[in-house]
């Protein structure tokens, strides 16, 4: 008998659906192809000899246990230099039994939403937004409320005005979820005010903060901004981060800060996920901060990612049309690109490839969908002549898209 498979899959399971997006940028593995679409770091920011000096201590120490299962909770070294590092570089006043190590930061975000959202609960993000924890959360069948940026940092009177109105229907969000640094893909960041702000609304209306935090080190100019963790005194904040751009995403290694009730929880989640993470990655990458490694490595991807970004910007400058927009972003991978109100980039990336240049339209960081002006465009990846030749062809796909547009009509303004 033919198995019919889809009457035998779970309601969550029917849920989960291929992003368009994702399928779309697969072709962008062809040959000439550029692709400022993935959010991939730069293979040489791995410091390659760096990891295997650190394999070749982890085999001279004590290779047999790393070779076994772990704890659920993570290495206790790595545990340890991570609190101690989170402490001085963060202000994070954490424990090593503040701190969970999981699959990635990804993992973080699905255990997160495992412990915390039932069918039909209701979470709060500011949008664009990334597209793993929309993913991750969409899982466990929530509700997301999106809260709109101003220019460049998440508007809190429309955080206020949608609190007020859900919690007029009954309604109380789980936790807010927000990138804190040069977010995944607007690039932006929150002001330290707002920080504290959104402690304070959490604490009024009752809600956790998931605070990811995978780009806060790679800074290239300014102060950094302490976490919104580091304010927490009650147990409120969630804070996420990954070894992924700091080492390499192939470790799949994150972390989790949160009070002991909350990593007690995500343990046990974890246990019925994946007993634990891998424990080998947890050796080598404690003997990457533990040998001084991490902290210079990091100022190398800064450097190459800084000078990136440079790149991509000057070129931007030099061949987008006068009508599009743009943030420069203080640090991180990405660049968001608004385009004229008219210009759906959906549409245009079918076009783009054709042209052989990838990148993802800005309404896929939406949960709701609805912006089809924008785009994000990843500058870690490509090499720098690619990318002066990648911005070039996309400038030739933008002016002609709005060419286009002006000849079928006039541009809509914004608010009509
Ligand atoms: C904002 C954000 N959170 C989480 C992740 C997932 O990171 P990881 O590789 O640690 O799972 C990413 C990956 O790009 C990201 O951009």
């Amino acid at each position: 008998m033919v198995v019919n498979i889809e009457r035998l899959f779970s309601r969550k399971a029917k849920t989960l659906r291929a992003s368009e997006i994702r399928e779309l940028l697969k072709i962008t593995q062809i040959p000439d192809m550029i692709s400022f679409g993935g959010g991939l770091p730069n293979p040489s920011a791995f410091p390659i000899d760096i990891v295997h000096d650190c394999i070749e201590k982890v085999f001279k120490s004590d290779i047999k246990n790393a070779m076994q299962y772990g704890s659920t909770e993570g290495l206790n070294t790595l545990r340890g230099a991570l609190a101690k590092r989170m402490k001085t570089k963060k202000n994070i006043n954490c424990e090593l039994h503040d701190i969970i190590i999981t699959t990635g930061a990804q993992q973080a975000l699905f255990l997160s939403a495992f412990c915390f959202l039932d069918t039909g609960d209701t979470y709060l993000s500011s949008v664009p937004t990334y597209l793993g924890a929309v993913q991750a959360f969409s899982a466990f069948e929530a509700n997301c409320e999106s809260i709109p940026m101003t220019e460049d940092d998440i508007d809190i009177d429309s955080l206020r005005r949608n609190l007020e109105r859900l919690h007029r229907t009954g309604i109380n969000p789980k936790f807010l979820y927000t990138v804190s640094n040069f977010q995944n893909p607007s690039g932006e960041t929150l002001s330290l005010s707002h920080r504290k702000e959104l402690l304070d609304i959490a604490s009024e209306y009752d809600f956790l903060i998931i605070e990811d935090d995978p780009y806060g080190e790679l800074i290239f100019e300014g102060e950094s901004i302490p976490p919104i963790k580091s304010f927490d005194t009650k147990g409120r904040v969630i804070y996420i981060s990954t070894f992924s751009k700091i080492l390499a995403p192939g470790f799949r290694l994150g972390w989790v800060i949160a009070s002991k009730d909350i990593i007690d929880k995500l343990v046990l989640a974890k246990q019925a996920a994946d007993l634990c993470t891998n424990i080998f990655s947890q050796y080598v990458a404690y003997e990457y901060i533990n040998g001084g490694y991490l902290n210079k490595q990091v100022l190398e991807i800064k450097k190459l990612y800084k000078r990136k970004r440079d790149i991509m910007i000057k070129a931007i400058n030099k061949y987008f049309p006068k009508e599009i927009s743009y943030n420069i972003p203080k640090g991180g991978m990405f660049i968001w690109i608004t385009l004229p109100k008219n210009v759906n980039t959906n549409l245009m990336l079918q076009k783009a490839i054709a042209e052989k240049i990838a990148y993802v339209p800005g309404d896929a960081f939406y949960p709701d969908g609805g912006n089809y002006n924008s785009i994000r465009l990843n500058f870690s990846f490509s090499e720098d002549e690619t990318i002066i030749k990648g911005v070039h062809r996309l400038s030739e796909v933008i002016k002609k898209e709005i060419k286009l547009k002006y000849n079928n009509g006039p541009v809509i303004q914004e608010g009509v």
